[in-house]
C-alpha cells in the first residue's frame, strides 16, 4: 500500500469537479468535512454514469438488439467489479439496491417468512436508522424481539456483549463495521464467527467502511454485507446487498415485477428468477451501476486502505489541534477512522454546524440518525468526516474555526 502525501492529495484534488468549481463558500475556502454523509464525487465516476446516457442507452435483460446486449454486458461487468471489489466468490452474490439502507430492508423483509414469533434479533444502540428500523418492523410484524448488546465505553460491539444477550431463540446479529457517529470499529470477524458458531445469521452494515479499508467478505465470513454507492465516491441511488448464496436464498423478494420472475400464471403463481436477478424487479438504476463500477476502480486505484490511513491522520492532526480549547470536548478522540465528533460547552450542535458554515466549511450536525446511541449528549455533537480529497488545510480550517469560536449570531445574520 502506496500512503498518501500531500503532493497525491493536491492531484487528486483536482479530479473533483465539485472543489474545482466551488472554491468558495460563504466567501471563505470550501471545505468539505461531511463524506460520511455523502463524498464529493471525482470525474471518472460522473463520466462512467453519464457514458450510459450518452453512449449505451438500453434496457437490460430485454432486448434482443446490439445495444441491449451491450448494456447487458456492461451491466454485468459492473456487478463483477463490485463482487471483486470486496472479494465475493460470484457475481451472483451481488444484487443492486437504491442504497444501504434499501439493502438492509432486503434482508429484513425478506426474511419475513423465516422469523418465528418469539425469534430475537441481536442489534446495539449504536446503529443508524437504518440498520435498527427494518428489524423493529420485522419484529413487531411477526411477534420477534429486538435484543440490544451493550456497547462499550468507545461505543463498539464486541463478542463479549453479544455472547451475553445471545439465547436459543436468537436468529440475526446485524452491526455496523464502522458506526456513523463515532466512527467506532467493530470486529466483524469476530462477531461474524461468533454468529457462525451460534448457527445465526450475520449482517454487516458497512456504508461507512467500504471506502476506507479493505474490505473481504469471505474473510469476514458475514451472511450479508450491505453498502452505499454514494459514500464511496460513487452516484446516489445505486447501493450493493452481498449474500452467501445459502443466505440469500432464505429471501423472498420484497418486491416483485418485471425481471425477477421466470414465468407467472392466470392462476396467481409465479417461479423466480435465479440470483441475483429475483433481487432486482423493474428497470435497474443501470448509470448508477456503471457509475459504481467506476467508483470501486477509483478507490482500488488509490487503495482503501491508503485512504483511511490518510483520513485517521486528518483526523489525529485536527483532535490535536481542537483538544484543550475551552468548552471543546472531543467525543471519539480514539476511534481510528476518519470521523472527528465533538461538542463545544453552551452551544447548540446544530448552532456550531451553523457558525462553521459561515467560515466555509461543510459538517453534519445533530443526532445523525443514531437516534439511541447513548455515549453522546441528547442534544446532538457536530461530526467532521474526511475523504480522500480533505487535505491538510481542511484540518486547519476546521479547527482554527473551532478554536476561535465566534459570535453564533453572526452566522445567522453577518
Ligand atoms: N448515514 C449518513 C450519515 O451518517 C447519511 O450522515
Amino acid at each position: 500500500m502506496k500512503p498518501l502525501d500531500d503532493e497525491r492529495i493536491a492531484r487528486i484534488r483536482t479530479e473533483f469537479p465539485m472543489l474545482r468549481k466551488n472554491p468558495l463558500m460563504q466567501g471563505k475556502r470550501f471545505c468539505y468535512l461531511d463524506t460520511a454523509a455523502t463524498a464529493l464525487k471525482p470525474d471518472c465516476v460522473i463520466a462512467a454514469q453519464d457514458s450510459y446516457y450518452q453512449t449505451w442507452t438500453a434496457n437490460t435483460h430485454r432486448g434482443d438488439y446490439d445495444l441491449g446486449h451491450e448494456a447487458d454486458v456492461r451491466y454485468q461487468r459492473a456487478r463483477q467489479t463490485v463482487a471483486d471489489f470486496i472479494g465475493a466468490a460470484s457475481a451472483d452474490e451481488i444484487s443492486f439496491t437504491s442504497g444501504c439502507t434499501e439493502a438492509i430492508n432486503r434482508v429484513a423483509q425478506g426474511l419475513f417468512s423465516w422469523i418465528q414469533p418469539g425469534d430475537e434479533i441481536i442489534t446495539d444502540r449504536a446503529e443508524h436508522a437504518s440498520n435498527i428500523l427494518p428489524w423493529f418492523r420485522l419484529a413487531r410484524l411477526r411477534g420477534a424481539k429486538v435484543v440490544f448488546a451493550d456497547l462499550d465505553e468507545r461505543g463498539s460491539l464486541t463478542p463479549e456483549a453479544v455472547r451475553r444477550v445471545l439465547t436459543p431463540k436468537t436468529k440475526i446479529l446485524a452491526f455496523a463495521r464502522i458506526t456513523n457517529v463515532l466512527g467506532s470499529v467493530n470486529d466483524a470477524r469476530a462477531l461474524c464467527a461468533l454468529a457462525r458458531e451460534a448457527g445465526i445469521l450475520s449482517l454487516v452494515d458497512a456504508a461507512q467502511s467500504v471506502a476506507c479499508e479493505t474490505t473481504r467478505v469471505e474473510e469476514i465470513g458475514c451472511d450479508f454485507l450491505c453498502f452505499s454507492g454514494h459514500k464511496m465516491y460513487g452516484p446516489t441511488g445505486i447501493g450493493v446487498l452481498y449474500g452467501r448464496r445459502q443466505a440469500l436464498e432464505l429471501l423472498d423478494p420484497p418486491t416483485v415485477g418485471g425481471g425477477m420472475n421466470a414465468r407467472f400464471y392466470p392462476s396467481g403463481d409465479y417461479t423466480l428468477e435465479d440470483l441475483p436477478l429475483r433481487f432486482e424487479a423493474g428497470t435497474q438504476n443501470i448509470a448508477g451501476a456503471a457509475g459504481l463500477a467506476q467508483a470501486c476502480r477509483f478507490v482500488e486505484e488509490i487503495g482503501a486502505d491508503a485512504i483511511g490511513a490518510w483520513e485517521r491522520q486528518l483526523k489525529q492532526l485536527a483532535r490535536a489541534r481542537i483538544e484543550g480549547a475551552p468548552g471543546v470536548r472531543v467525543l471519539n478522540p480514539d476511534s481510528p477512522t476518519g470521523i472527528l465528533t465533538f461538542i463545544v460547552d453552551g452551544v447548540p450542535a446544530q448552532d456550531e454546524g451553523t457558525l462553521l458554515n459561515s467560515k466555509g466549511i461543510c459538517v453534519r450536525s445533530g443526532l445523525h440518525c443514531a437516534k439511541i446511541l447513548p455515549l453522546v449528549p441528547k442534544t446532538g455533537t457536530v461530526r467532521a468526516s474526511f475523504g480522500v480529497y480533505s487535505d491538510r488545510h481542511d484540518a486547519e480550517q476546521l479547527a482554527e474555526a473551532i478554536v476561535k469560536g465566534g459570535d453564533i449570531l453572526d452566522a445567522y445574520f453577518a
